[in-house]
């Protein structure tokens, strides 16, 4: 599978995130063409800003960020097309009332036969045929991420952001979407807490205090990552 990624250059150029007059993200730069990239860090280190540069949800107050040679601020509408964005909390990005009516809410624009087979096709795949029209508040929280990963996926975004997609799962569930995001054609970006989650991809990058402090082989810099805790 891994093969077959379409990998593209992520290139984050000089980027300060400033809030309320504080720096989030402090003259970030950093070239990435990995397939699947891990973002580490503790608590309010810059992961989530970080994430949100890729797909244009937040711009830098300086510096520059080129996602597979789109501008984030200069090219933003394309870029949200191309790129999926994943939260934690999949209550966020269930829009539908049921699964089938959320998953063809992506395809909008599409000629409706189309979408009915593709819908049928996404429910099949992530294992939610039998809970196609059932109010999404009665889905479990697995079920519901996974809902709200094959919304993203039935796009076909060419990279795919997740921030902490598995902090709210069980083991189980947790291992599925793990698997589910490491075996995707697409590249991927995945925020975590899940240090074996991280250790499972090509690459992974180390924020501390809104610095990038590491970026390399996951062992290496999860290893620095929990000296850095110790
Ligand atoms: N919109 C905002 N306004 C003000 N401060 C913000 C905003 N977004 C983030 N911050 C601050 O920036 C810092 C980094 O936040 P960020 O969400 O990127 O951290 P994180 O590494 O994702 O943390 P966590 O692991 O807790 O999710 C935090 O101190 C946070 O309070
Ligand atoms: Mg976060």
């Amino acid at each position: 599978m891994q093969s077959e990624t379409a990998v593209g250059s992520i290139s984050v150029d000089r980027v300060t995130v400033e809030r309320e007059g504080r720096r989030i993200l402090r003259d970030v730069s950093i070239e990435l063409s990995a397939p699947r990239i891990a973002v580490v860090g503790a608590n309010g280190s810059g992961k989530s800003t970080f994430a949100r540069l890729l797909n244009g949800l937040v711009l830098p107050d300086a510096g520059r960020v080129m996602v597979h040679d789109l501008d984030s601020r200069r090219d933003a509408k394309a870029l949200r097309r191309r790129v999926g964005f994943v939260f934690t909390d999949p209550q966020a990005q269930i829009l539908m009332p049921t699964p089938a009516e959320d998953l063809a809410l992506s395809l909008r624009g599409s000629p409706r036969a189309r979408v009915e087979a593709r819908v049928a096709a996404a429910l099949a795949e992530h294992g939610l045929s039998d809970r196609a029209d059932v109010p999404a508040s009665e889905l479990s929280g697995g079920q519901r991420q996974m809902l709200a990963l094959a919304s993203v996926l039935i796009t076909e975004p060419r990279l795919v952001v997740a921030d902490e997609p598995t902090t709210l799962l069980d083991l189980r569930n947790s291992r599925r979407i793990s698997d589910l995001l490491l075996s995707l054609a697409s590249q991927v970006v995945i925020v975590t807490h899940d240090l074996d989650l991280a250790a499972r991809c090509d690459h992974a990058l180390l924020f501390e205090k809104g610095s990038l402090i590491a970026s390399g082989a996951p062992q290496d810099v999860v290893s620095e990552y929990r000296e850095l805790c110790a």
